[in-house]
């Protein structure tokens, strides 16, 4: 199923040359959601792979801010419990954190305490990998909570950039990559 919705996804990928940064060649998935349709039929085939592959999980957590794009969505189909995994300060109450460097700069990822319960299986989703620094964090956070993290998933990656190597323990899927 990935295979068919692969061209049709990669369709509407924008390359954008030096943004934010010079020397970023910044991958923009935003032109997708001109095509609710096809928008919908991506989380159901990433909510039929997690049925049929990743098998049972607890929740979805998705990661600010183009990883609440997809899903709450992909949650909703199967029923679980969505979590939000945001960027330092947006999240009230005790929250667990971790530091990571990305490819334009450093940040710090949250979640809320209590959201994930010990030895919960976490299906973790983004737009899109590169360094790896922000998955890798995220990854931490659930470890950190009691969870385990049944696999992450993300729209693009961008191979050069290696992110893979900082998620050796981690089950990792990309529906495009680049090179
Ligand atoms: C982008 C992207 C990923 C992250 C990947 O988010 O959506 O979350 O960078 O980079 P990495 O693999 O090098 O860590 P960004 O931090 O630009 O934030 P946004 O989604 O809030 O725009
Ligand atoms: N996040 C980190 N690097 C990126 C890139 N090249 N394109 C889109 N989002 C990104």
């Amino acid at each position: 199923r990935f295979d068919q919705i692969r061209p049709k996804v990669e369709k509407h990928i924008r390359e954008v040359k030096d943004f934010p940064k010079k020397g970023i060649n910044f991958r923009d998935i935003m032109p997708l959601f001109g095509d609710p349709a096809l928008v919908n039929e991506l989380c159901v085939v990433i909510a039929d792979h997690i049925r049929h592959t990743t098998g049972q999980i607890d929740s979805v957590a998705g990661l600010e801010a183009r990883g609440f794009l997809f899903g709450p969505q992909v949650a909703i189909q199967l029923g679980v419990p969505f979590i939000p995994i945001r960027k330092q300060g947006k999240l009230p109450g005790s929250t667990i954190n971790a530091s990571y460097i990305k490819e334009y700069g450093e940040d710090r990822v949250e979640i809320q305490e209590g959201v994930i319960k010990n030895g919960d299986r976490v299906f973790l989703i983004d737009d899109l990998l590169a360094t790896g620094g922000t998955l890798r964090a995220a990854a931490d956070l659930v470890k950190k909570a009691g969870g385990q993290v049944a696999e992450a998933f993300v729209l693009i990656e961008l191979s050069p950039l290696n992110g893979r190597s900082k998620l050796e323990d981690v089950n990792l899927t990309a529906l495009i990559s680049y090179d």
